[in-house]
């Protein structure tokens, strides 16, 4: 499915990683992969990496700095002269930006939206920069924003702000046949997800009313449509978000009668 294509991937930092799903299952449907890991996060990228059939090059890349993203665009133009796609699988908010919205610094709000949202416009310079003329395929990683969750606290504006974004890269990107999208996963026990207090919550709420059983130890369905993302088969595909979830954004929020007879619990 990705035969000859050019593919940059973020965000591989454990076995976990959703990117790491991403890069075995790219390196499998014929893509070049270099991953671009976190400085701090790229010997535990190349170990994670060490098995696939073929070898990944890791750069050591912080996405939130401007002479990082331009170093990262001289390494791929010098590679490969052009590129076919990427994956931005970024997010990061201080702890103090994950318990209550209104106690966290700014400081620190500003820092999660430069780490999780900036950095995906940059992803998109560096396509404008480097796609070839057949054009080329960004995708993102989004937590449905369509409603305030239980723990997700300043993540959730984050990601909001990601879904517009998308909108906008999608519209200032396809003249030049640019395509963006985002793949709103459900929760998986990554490193991330081990760092917003309380994650079990949205697990459960899944356990309990995602149509679809949802295995949060399994990114597997999520990296296969960031592959379909990355595909031609998707070509004609921008501006999207698509749900890879279980089906849990399409359930209205429900009172379920405790199957038991006793009170019934807030869905
Ligand atoms: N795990 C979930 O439940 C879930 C659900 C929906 C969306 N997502 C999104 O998926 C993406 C990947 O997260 P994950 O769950 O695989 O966790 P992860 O911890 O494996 O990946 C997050 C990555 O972000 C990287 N990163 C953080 N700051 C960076 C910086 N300044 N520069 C470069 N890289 C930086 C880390 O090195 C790490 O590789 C994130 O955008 C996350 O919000 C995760």
């Amino acid at each position: 499915m990705l035969h000859g294509k050019r593919v940059l991937v973020s965000g591989v930092a454990t076995r976990d990683s959703i990117a790491a799903a991403v890069v075995e299952r790219a390196v499998r449907a014929g893509a070049e992969v270099v991953v671009a890991a976190y400085p701090k996060d790229v010997c535990a990228a190349q170990e994670v990496l060490a098995g696939l059939p073929q070898p990944v090059e890791v750069v050591a890349v912080d996405a939130t700095s401007e002479s990082d993203m331009t170093m990262l665009e001289d390494e791929v133009r010098h590679r490969w002269g052009a590129l076919d796609g990427a994956l931005h699988a970024i997010a990061f908010a201080p702890r103090s930006a994950l318990g209550s919205v209104m106690d966290a610094p700014a400081r620190d709000v500003e820092l999660a939206m430069r780490t999780s949202v900036w950095s995906y416009a940059a992803f998109g310079r560096l396509l404008q920069r480097l796609a070839p003329p057949s054009g080329a395929s960004l995708v993102g990683l989004d937590f449905d924003s369509a409603r305030a969750w239980p723990v997700y606290n300043w993540m959730g504006p984050c990601k909001a702000a990601l879904r517009s974004l998308n909108g906008y890269l999608a519209r200032d990107l396809g003249c030049l046949g640019v395509r963006a999208n985002l793949v709103a996963a459900g929760p998986l026990r990554t490193r991330a997800a081990s760092g917003i207090p309380d994650f079990e919550v949205l697990v459960d709420r899944w356990d309990r009313q995602a149509p679809l059983a949802w295995d949060p130890a399994d990114g597997s369905g999520v990296a296969d449509a960031v592959c379909f993302l990355l595909s031609d088969l998707a070509r004609a595909i921008t501006g999207e978000v698509l749900h890879v979830d279980g089906g849990m954004h399409a359930m209205a929020t429900y009172l379920r009668e405790n199957p038991a007879g006793a009170s019934p619990e807030h869905g």
